[in-house]
């Protein structure tokens, strides 16, 4: 095992105490930035050659030098357990000189780490960032097909956890569909700002040399190149935004958890998770339970927390580069990790729900959730809303004294109470006529939800 010396000897004559060394080392992690950190060197390399710093028998020999790497990299499981270094830039650079010499010590010529990281960071977000896009859009295929699934099943829909109105089912499913899409929507706008190309920005002041830094980009499939050097090595806005969004998302997926364990207790009894993504008890031999989407919910606090670290992190930075900012890594690297495996897990969960229709039916068409249909139905006979929910409130106090739901009231003890109610009464306060009636776009009426779930796998099939 040979150590690596590091890249800016020079200037020192003392030794660095070792536990600094440990203490200053983002190689641990930072490795994950191996392929886009050579990428970026090659084009880097391209541009060097482009503007006559490199010649072409020195450039054909770096590239090929980094090729080599990449290929060694990914067969030898020990490749990067032998060489210990300070940072992956570090890393690239002694293996190309130990592979090709001297010359491998000319591909530095006009950057710095400090746009080499911030390159290397957005090359591989950009492709995290697409990666996760594939992933929400499974799991809102698994949101589509759980309620293409049970088209016709109701559940009761609740405001401060009390029964409110009747649902379907399916709405549930596309509410949280709805959330999804806009969480692909924000990750493509954040996708945008993070496709634009720090390298060229050297330290902080920019390149001495007449590198054609939109020749680079266009190597590396950036849209676009930075305009000011220094924030473009200064500023992680770009993680900070992703995981923004990311929280946001993890937000939707505890909220999808939430309602999962809850609609899967035996006091809801509306869902029940298949045996392939639930757990036991090591003492209670009786006990199923939704680790799965406890997990779920548990981890977007870890996500909020890197969101917040990254924010406390920044907040007092001079310009320009300061080595806080390596920090960013390991918040970055596990919200991409964590939010990847929160997607699929609930994917999983979805695909592997039971829904217990006829108690979910049942549930929505008790608890009185038909009042307010009961007050719209004596609107449509004429009488001021207001006044319909007085009547109605005091209906639902009788019905809840005599133990019974309101469409267990005889039509004479309701007419007692208003005179406009008549025997189509009962047809109103059905659990089919009070999903029919919310039939507005947005609303849960069956033939609405239908389009909208034709809405949704239209979406889901162009993009
Ligand atoms: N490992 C460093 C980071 O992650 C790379 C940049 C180092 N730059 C420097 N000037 N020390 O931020």
């Amino acid at each position: 095992m040979t150590e690596s010396k590091n890249l800016w000897g020079g200037r020192f004559t003392g030794k660095a105490d070792e536990g600094f060394v440990r203490f200053n080392r983002s190689f641990g992690f930072d490795r994950r930035l191996f392929d886009v950190d050579v990428a970026a060197s090659l084009a880097h390399c391209e541009g060097l050659r482009a503007a006559g710093v490199l010649t072409d028998a020195e450039s054909s020999q770096i590239k090929n030098g980094l090729r080599t790497i990449i290929k060694r990299a990914e067969t030898d499981s020990r490749y990067f357990d032998d060489l210990p270094s300070e940072d992956v830039h570090s890393f690239v650079e002694a293996r190309l000189v130990q592979l090709i010499g001297d010359t491998g010590r000319k591909l530095h010529t006009g950057r710095s780490r400090n746009d080499q990281v911030a390159t290397d960071l957005r090359l591989w977000l950009r492709a995290e960032i697409d990666r996760t896009q594939e992933k929400l859009i499974d799991a809102q295929s698994a949101l589509v097909e759980l309620a293409e699934k049970h088209s016709a099943a109701a559940i009761p829909g609740y405001t401060h956890l009390q029964r409110a109105q009747p649902v379907l089912f399916a709405h549930w499913c596309l509410a949280y569909f709805e959330m999804l899409e806009r969480d692909r929507e924000r990750l493509s706008e954040v996708r945008k700002r993070v496709n634009v190309m720090p390298l060229g920005s050297a330290a902080l002041a920019g390149t001495a040399y007449r590198i054609d830094r939109e020749l680079v980009a266009r190597e590396l499939g950036f849209e676009d190149v930075s305009r000011n050097s220094l924030d473009a090595v200064s500023d992680r806005d770009f993680c900070i935004e992703f995981i923004g969004a990311a929280s946001i998302l993890m937000l939707h997926l505890s909220r999808v958890a939430e309602d999962i364990i809850i609609y899967s207790t035996a006091e809801f009894g509306f869902l029940e998770l298949s045996d392939a993504v639930a757990t036991g008890s090591s003492l209670m031999p009786q006990k199923k339970n939704p680790d799965s989407m406890e997990l779920v919910r548990g981890k977007s606090g870890r996500v909020f927390g890197h969101l917040s670290a990254l924010l406390a992190t920044l907040k007092g930075l001079p310009l320009a580069y300061n080595k806080d900012m390596q920090e960013d890594k390991e918040a970055l690297f596990d919200t991409v990790d964590t939010v990847t495996a929160s997607l699929e897990v609930t994917a999983t969960v979805l695909r592997n729900v039971r829904v217990r229709e006829e108690r979910a039916s049942e549930a929505a068409a008790r608890g009185y959730m038909n009042a307010t249909e009961l007050a719209d139905y004596l609107v449509r006979k004429g009488l001021p809303f207001r006044e319909a929910h007085d009547t109605v409130g005091r209906l639902v106090l009788r019905a809840i004294e005599r133990g019974v739901e309101l469409q267990d009231l005889e039509l004479d003890e309701m007419k007692s109470l208003s005179p406009l109610v008549k025997e189509d009464v009962y047809e109103a306060l059905s659990l089919e006529q009070t999903l029919a009636t919310k039939s507005q776009v947005g609303g849960t009426a069956p033939e609405r939800v239908a389009e909208a779930i034709f809405a949704a796998r239209t979406r889901l099939s162009s993009s």
